[in-house]
């Protein structure tokens, strides 16, 4: 019999489903809630919401398209943290209701872990080149940035993280300023990829080991903006592209800075970046670059698998539930669960 894994991700803003059986993804879902982008940035009370409309439908799409049975999943493995806790509440009561009626255990899945190891999924037949242990990864993303020294599937070591904002929130905070919508990431690295990365520099952190800092940098960019338009009321428009060309390599350069370091003290030569900001087309070519002048190997994950899906968190489901480590029903959703093995 095969194990057949649902998953489900309700963590922020997209609520999403996949099945996996044995090991291989058969669908993986995402409805992406728009109602946020008139607001500029998640509303936490509105995500729950959409994640209660959503999620009935999203689960039997993905049961439909994988073409598998609710009655032959063998667990459901659903997001547990970290996230919003009213968005996670609906996701966990969702499994841990489905669980109740029909008997399937349920697993609780550290989000930072699915993103860890979205590199490792893989579609029916695909062979792919996945990340050798131990290898090193770059997690990015809207609420996380983090080097983890990753030793197998469920040990892991982070030796680097962000001290305030995250990669993802330093895109999204600055594209706001500049009047882009949400969530800016995506549209800075559109806009980037027509303007002058050398024009425009904005103050880099300074701090020590391999710790990150981007919240200088946010108000740097806030004061030079804030200058240039007592100057140029149209600075942004007449810049635009320049701005986000050069804010986008400003943030690669951070973040490469550092991996490098971790690198050098690690030896470790086998490198992946995930989460959403892993998607930036800027840290993708310079991160390849770097390998290649380096000789390190490097792995970046499919776009698809970047930002939040189920498909990564039913993997993780799939490796716990090898294991043997199911959870009781008491299990809870933590919004600030920690990112341990
Ligand atoms: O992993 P994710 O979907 O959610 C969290 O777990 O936070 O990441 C979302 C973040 C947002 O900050 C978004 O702006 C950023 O990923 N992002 C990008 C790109 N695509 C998504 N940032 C830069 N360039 C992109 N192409
Ligand atoms: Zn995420």
């Amino acid at each position: 019999m095969s194990d057949i894994i649902l998953g489900i991700e309700s963590s922020c803003d997209d609520t999403s489903a996949a099945v996996l059986c044995d090991g291989k993804l058969y669908s993986n879902i995402i409805n992406t809630q728009a109602i946020h982008q008139k607001y500029g940035g998640v509303v936490p009370e509105l995500a729950s919401r959409a994640h209660q409309q959503n999620i009935v439908l999203v689960v039997r799409e993905a049961l439909e398209v994988a073409g598998v049975k609710l009655k032959d999943v063998s667990v459901v493995a659903f997001t547990k943290g970290p996230g919003l806790l009213g968005s996670l509440m609906v996701g966990s009561s969702f499994a841990k209701g489905l669980s109740v009626s029909t008997g399937i255990p349920v697993i609780g899945v550290n989000h930072l872990h699915g993103h860890m190891f979205a590199h490792f999924l893989r579609e029916k037949d695909e062979e792919s080149f996945v990340p050798v242990y131990p290898f090193i990864c770059l997690l990015v993303s809207g609420g996380h940035t983090q080097i983890i020294v990753v030793k197998n599937a469920m040990d892991y070591e982070i030796i680097g993280s962000t001290i305030d904002d995250a990669a993802g929130e330093a895109f999204d905070k600055c594209a706001k300023v500049m009047g882009l919508g949400y969530p800016g990431g995506p549209m800075i690295d559109k806009l980037a990829q027509t303007g002058d990365s050398n024009r425009f520099k904005f103050g880099k952190p300074q701090i020590k080991g391999l710790d990150y800092s981007f919240s200088g940098l946010k108000t740097s960019f806030l004061y030079f903006l804030r200058d240039q338009l007592k100057v140029n009321n149209n600075f942004i428009q007449d810049n635009l592209n320049d701005l986000c060309a050069s804010l986008q390599s400003e943030i690669v350069e951070i973040l490469l800075d550092k991996l490098n370091k971790a690198v050098k003290m690690t030896g470790i030569k086998e490198i992946a970046i995930s989460g959403g900001v892993s998607a930036n087309s800027g840290l993708r070519s310079a991160l390849t670059q770097l390998g290649g002048t380096n000789n390190w190997q490097v792995h970046l994950p499919k776009i698809k698998y970047t930002t939040d899906n189920a498909a990564m968190i039913a993997l993780v489901g799939y490796q716990r539930f090898l294991s043997g480590k199911t959870d009781g029903l008491d299990v809870l959703p933590q919004a600030r669960l920690l990112f341990s093995p």
